[in-house]
């Protein structure tokens, strides 16, 4: 089993990718295979209304000049998937609102191709807005038709500098209960 993390940071191995690695801890220990996938400085554009996915039904984005069909083929090759993002103006980042739009349509038009994997969103905030931008990460997995397992907390952690998460012990706390709960979930589901 694999579980895929993508991180929608600007800020590469900074406190969302901290977050998703606690996950992956658990997972790991549960021998489930992780890859980390960092947006950051990668060509990330937004859906142009091609429709070209819903033609070609290839599992793919019509788009093919940027990094989108690799995180969509990573995303079809896993059995789990963990969106990170950090909170950006009360909402996701804008690679990471790319990655749903884009992803989200070639997913439907193609078989459903993400219905009952796992899928957990998980948000990092300097303050506010992080549940708005939780919100937004778990509308995709549902539309998806995707399976969501919850924590003793919504899945956020506080820092505003690059490794500040780590001192937010509630919030690594929720990571690892988190990975252990999508560890369980994938193993019941034996998909
Ligand atoms: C453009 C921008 C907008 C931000 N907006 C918010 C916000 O609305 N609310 C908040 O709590 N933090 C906000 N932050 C802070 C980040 O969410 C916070 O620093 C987070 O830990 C960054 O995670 P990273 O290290 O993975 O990049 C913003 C940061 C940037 C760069």
């Amino acid at each position: 089993m694999k579980v895929v993390g993508i991180n929608g940071s600007s800020r590469k191995g900074g406190n969302t990718a901290i977050m998703i690695k606690r996950v992956f801890a658990e997972l790991e220990a549960e021998g489930i295979e992780t890859e980390l996938i960092e947006l950051s400085g990668k060509k990330m554009r937004g859906c142009i209304a091609c429709y070209k996915c819903v033609e070609n039904k290839d599992r793919r984005c019509g788009i093919t000049n940027d990094f989108m069909n690799e995180c969509i083929e990573a995303m079809d090759n896993a059995d789990g998937i963990i969106l990170g993002s950090p909170t950006y103006f009360a909402n996701i980042s804008t690679e990471m609102k790319a990655l749903i739009d884009r992803a989200g349509v070639v997913g439907r038009v193609n078989d459903d191709m993400f219905a009952r994997k796992v899928g957990a969103g998980v948000v990092t905030r300097r303050r506010g807005g992080a549940m708005q931008a939780f919100n937004a990460l778990n509308t995709f997995f549902f539309i998806e038709q995707m399976i969501v397992p919850g924590s003793r907390y919504w899945n956020m952690g506080d820092g505003m500098d690059k490794g500040d998460v780590s001192k937010d012990d509630e919030g690594m706390e929720t990571m690892e209960i988190l990975g252990k709960n999508m560890a369980w979930l994938m193993k019941k589901l034996g998909n």
